[in-house]
């Protein structure tokens, strides 16, 4: 269910996004008749996929411990966004259809990269025995669980992983599917010290 909710979300607004563009072209080259037509024609699947969009995003960010900052400034933007892109190509502005695009793409960069600066900061903890379950709490919980069984997105149970310490910090640190590589955040230290924790789980 949270693996398909995912895909839907993500789906849903790749083809919101490639259809926005596709108008706002048509708009800035002055095809404004066709884009009206094709206005009319999409209204339906517009609404359709817009909604699925907000509503699978809603059901995303209940699944999440913290509302970090990124997904504020997300939610914010895209809140700007659709109004602007409505406006801008119902009444033939390039300015504010552009613009629409523009944040649309910077959100989609923002969702992927899991950072409004494209690039998330490296995690500061104070070096003590308690490192390594601080670091799991702040990003591991939420798919893990405290326990390490619990599952999202079909995340494997830490506590019976048959991965060796070499192959759990490539994973951590290059990521695999759903869950992506902490490279930029963690030092080879703080990793060892995270699979150091989840050896002490129960
Ligand atoms: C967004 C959800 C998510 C977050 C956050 C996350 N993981 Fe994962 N993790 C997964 C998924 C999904 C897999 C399975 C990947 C695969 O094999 O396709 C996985 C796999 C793993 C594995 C490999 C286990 C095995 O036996 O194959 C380890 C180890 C692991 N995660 C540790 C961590 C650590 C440590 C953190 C925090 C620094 C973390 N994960 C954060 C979702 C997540």
């Amino acid at each position: 269910m949270d693996i398909g909710m995912r895909h839907l979300h993500v789906t849903a607004v790749l083809l919101l996004l490639l259809f926005i563009l596709f108008k706002t072209v048509l708009l800035v080259a002055n095809k404004t008749e066709q884009l009206d037509r094709i206005r009319d024609k999409t209204k339906v699947v517009d609404m359709i996929l817009g909604l699925l969009a907000v509503a699978t995003g809603i059901y995303l960010i209940t699944l999440k411990p913290t509302v970090e900052a990124y997904l504020w400034i997300k939610i914010l933007l895209v809140l700007v966004a659709i109004p602007l892109g409505i406006v801008g190509l119902k009444r033939h502005k390039k300015p504010l259809a552009i613009l629409s695009v523009l944040l649309m793409v910077y959100v989609y960069g923002i969702g992927e990269t899991q950072s409004y600066k494209f690039k998330r900061d490296p995690i500061v903890v104070e070096k003590s025995d308690q490192a390594g379950r601080e670091i799991y709490q702040r990003l591991c919980v939420e798919c893990h669980g405290e326990d390490g069984k619990k599952g999202l997105y079909k995340s494997p149970d830490l506590t019976s992983s048959s991965l060796s310490n070499l192959e759990m910090t490539d994973r951590i640190l290059n990521g695999k599917g759903i869950m992506r590589g902490y490279k930029n955040e963690l030092t080879g230290e703080q990793v060892t010290a995270v699979i150091d924790y989840i050896s002490t789980l129960p």
